[in-house]
């Protein structure tokens, strides 16, 4: 079954495509199989030459790997997918399909860790150099590339301090110079946001998270509306680097795709709870959540997202001591890297993900010592909120 009229809910349990199943079985079977048997040299040919879609061989393609990657393609209004290993197999090897020793990246200042660990420290090795700017300010983009640059990169909602990029904007900019545009689509999940509706060439994910949603699952996922770059990317990228996803995997990550929008829903009314609690505690400082009026990205929000997503950050007053009696005294939320589980998380982004950032651009790029980020999970808001009332009569 595949039809771009189905809703949300109905795409993540049905799309992807007719399969013939063993037995009629109604879940798809994981096909643990490295290798596939051809009857003869000319069906051998025929694959080979790109003209049939039978399989050859895991690392190049797989059953259950493939109605992954159609499932995906369809909730994130692309024409294909690739799957990865890991989300950062797939932005690796997206920003290196694209860059060429001698270009050059335009990156948001604030990105997940090791994105900026590769950004900052592995591609200058190739000689691709990087600008860092506020991407939010879309007036001066044009100030932070020349000729050289090919790509601009970036999350939006971004990890962990929730800054909002307006897409259209520099997306519009982008093709005015024949730049492509890749995103990290992490935090809002094709629930709340489709990039690639709004002109993003590429739509980048850790799976492990949302996608996922339980917390069992190492994975990522590359999506674009250009058929011949997906192509490209898997053969070219995916399958020589090799950061091939195990079908086992992908196939937790159906099973957790079948509720994507249902736990989405309910992970962001968690959220918002979170959010107006935390912002009327008369020990915290400041707290960063687009879903909250007076948060400086919360118009463009509203306009590109169909919700805010579920991580909320947020300091306390007292700096980093008081903060990490914070998460050291959370009962409910654990602490731990991650996030998107139906577990409650906390964490300190710059002693934990954050940890590659040196301490001048953790200042520069906005994030405090002491900021702590939540994931939401699934339980009870009033188990929630009393657990970050009792942690925080602990700063
Ligand atoms: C926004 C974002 N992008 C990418 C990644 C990397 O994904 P993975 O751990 O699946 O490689 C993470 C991991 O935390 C993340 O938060």
């Amino acid at each position: 079954m595949s039809n771009n009229k189905m809703k949300f809910d109905t795409q993540s349990i049905h799309a992807g495509g007719e399969h013939k199943n063993p037995e009629n079985a109604l879940n798809p079977p994981i096909f643990l199989t490295s290798t596939f048997a051809f009857e003869n040299t000319d069906k051998v040919d025929a694959v080979m030459n790109f003209e049939s879609d039978d399989y050859v061989y895991t690392r190049g393609n797989n059953p259950t790997l493939r109605l992954f990657e159609n499932r995906m393609a369809e909730l994130e209004s692309g024409s294909g997918a690739v799957a990865f290993a890991s989300g950062m197999a797939a932005i690796s090897s997206v920003l290196f399909s694209y860059l060429r020793p001698g270009n050059k990246v335009l990156v948001h200042k604030t990105l997940y860790g090791s994105s900026y660990n590769v950004v900052t420290k592995v591609l200058p090795k190739y000689n691709i150099g990087h600008t860092i700017a506020d991407l939010a300010d879309t007036e001066r983009l044009s100030e932070w590339v020349d000729e050289q640059t090919r790509v601009i990169y970036f999350e939006t909602p971004s990890n962990p301090n929730l800054s909002i990029v307006d897409i259209k904007k520099v997306c519009e900019f982008a093709r005015s110079r024949g730049i492509k545009v890749v995103i990290d689509n992490t935090f809002a999940t094709p629930y709340f946001q489709r990039p690639l509706e709004l002109g993003v060439d590429v739509v980048v994910h850790s799976a492990t998270k949302y996608i996922g949603g339980h917390g069992d699952v190492v994975a990522g996922v590359a999506v674009s509306k250009d058929s011949d770059y997906i192509t490209s990317l898997k053969f070219d990228y995916m399958c020589e680097f090799g950061g091939v996803r195990s079908p086992f995997n992908a196939w937790l990550l159906l099973r957790g795709m079948k509720t994507l929008g249902l736990r989405m829903r309910q992970h962001e009314s968690n959220a918002i709870a979170a959010a107006q609690f935390l912002q009327g505690h008369a020990k915290v400082a400041e707290v960063f959540y687009p879903g909250l009026k007076d948060f400086p990205g919360h118009e463009v929000a509203r306009a590109q997202m169909d919700g805010f997503g579920a991580i909320v950050s947020f300091e306390v007053k007292g700096g980093l001591e008081a903060a990490k009696r914070v998460v050291n005294n959370t009962r409910l939320f654990k602490l731990a890297v991650s996030l998107g589980d139906c577990e409650s998380l906390v964490q300190l982004p710059a002693a934990m993900t954050h940890r590659g950032y040196d301490q001048e651009s953790l200042k520069q790029f906005g994030l405090s010592a002491g900021m702590i980020r939540l994931s939401l999970g699934l339980e009870h808001i009033d188990d929630i909120l009393a657990d970050l009332d009792q942690a925080l009569a602990q700063a």
